[in-house]
């Protein structure tokens, strides 16, 4: 009986790392680097949306269904999002880090914002009105660019139009809507002088090149998702990143893990909001 089940349990073991493997060949995301619990409840709502008993059966669905490949991707990357999420996180940033930043700029008027795993642009395109609304009319002088990157091809091409249903934009109030959109047959489009801050580009965070010279980066509600060897190594290339004195904004619910803690000021802890020591 005992061996029977462990046999069983075997199997179903087996059948996920074969499952994982065939995901990896398909569609290039790596499931190693992802908590397992995380990945396996993701699996579960496709299995049962396919009608899948087991692992084996849904990868029979996934050789045999080239549309079933861009539902696992979706449902993969869980890209929940929402302009200005956590709004207070946002303000913490207008309030303390943008006075700071302008302060350390000086005669240098180039301003680099990352917004690492951006989803659809709700990120990125609330920062770049963040900057606007702060900067007000000296914006013109300074030479904004956010960089908005993720893995997800149909979120990007999301970003890239920029545009967003009337009930994405309930919460953000309607100075914002008349200041900063403009009506797309029903929707609403980020108006061009804010739009062409945003620089969206595809990007594995995990395998992709490594980029430098940023004020602040945003990661938020990214790295949840990755085993914590994983997310020290990131942590470490946000740092390696930015500028002396830029600042790192993470997710709620997100945690610094690894050698990065040692070498981050916490400037606001409640926001998630980190510095990079200036050198002395
Ligand atoms: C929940 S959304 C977060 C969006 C936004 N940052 C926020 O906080 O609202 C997570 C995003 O991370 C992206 N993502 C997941 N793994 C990634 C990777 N390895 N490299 C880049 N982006 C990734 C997903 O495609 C998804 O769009």
């Amino acid at each position: 009986m005992m061996n029977l089940l462990s046999d069983i349990i075997r199997e179903d073991e087996k059948e996920f790392s074969d499952l994982k493997y065939i995901i990896k060949r398909k569609i290039g995301f790596n499931c190693e680097d992802y908590k397992q619990p995380h990945l396996k409840r993701r699996l579960a709502v496709r299995l049962r949306a396919t009608e899948s008993k087991s692992y084996r059966d849904y990868a029979q669905v996934l050789s045999k269904n080239e549309d079933e490949i861009n539902k696992l991707k979706e449902t993969l990357t869980v890209n929940v999002t929402e302009l200005f999420r956590n709004p207070e996180t946002f303000d913490s940033v207008r309030n303390n880090v943008l006075p700071e930043l302008i302060k350390q700029k000086g005669i240098n008027k180039v301003i680099k914002v990352w917004s690492a795993g951006c989803s659809n642009g709700e990120e990125p395109y609330s920062i770049a009105i963040m900057l606007n609304e702060f900067l007000g009319s000296s914006a013109k002088r300074y030479n904004i660019s956010i960089q908005a990157t993720d893995i997800d091809d149909d979120s990007i091409a999301k970003a890239e139009m920029a545009i967003f249903q009337p009930k994405q934009l309930e919460k953000i109030g309607q100075e914002r809507i008349n200041r900063f959109f403009v009506k797309k047959d029903n929707n609403y489009q980020v108006i061009d002088e804010v739009k062409r801050l945003v620089k969206v580009k595809r990007h594995d965070l995990i395998s992709g090149p490594k980029f430098s010279g940023f004020d602040i980066i945003f990661c938020r509600n990214v790295t949840i998702y990755f085993e914590q060897k994983l997310q020290e190594i990131l942590y470490m290339n946000f740092y390696n990143a930015l500028n002396d004195g830029g600042y790192f904004v993470m997710g709620k619910t997100e945690t610094l893990v690894g050698p990065s803690t040692q070498l981050f000021k916490r400037f606001d802890l409640k926001e998630r909001i980190f510095q990079k020591r200036e050198k002395i």
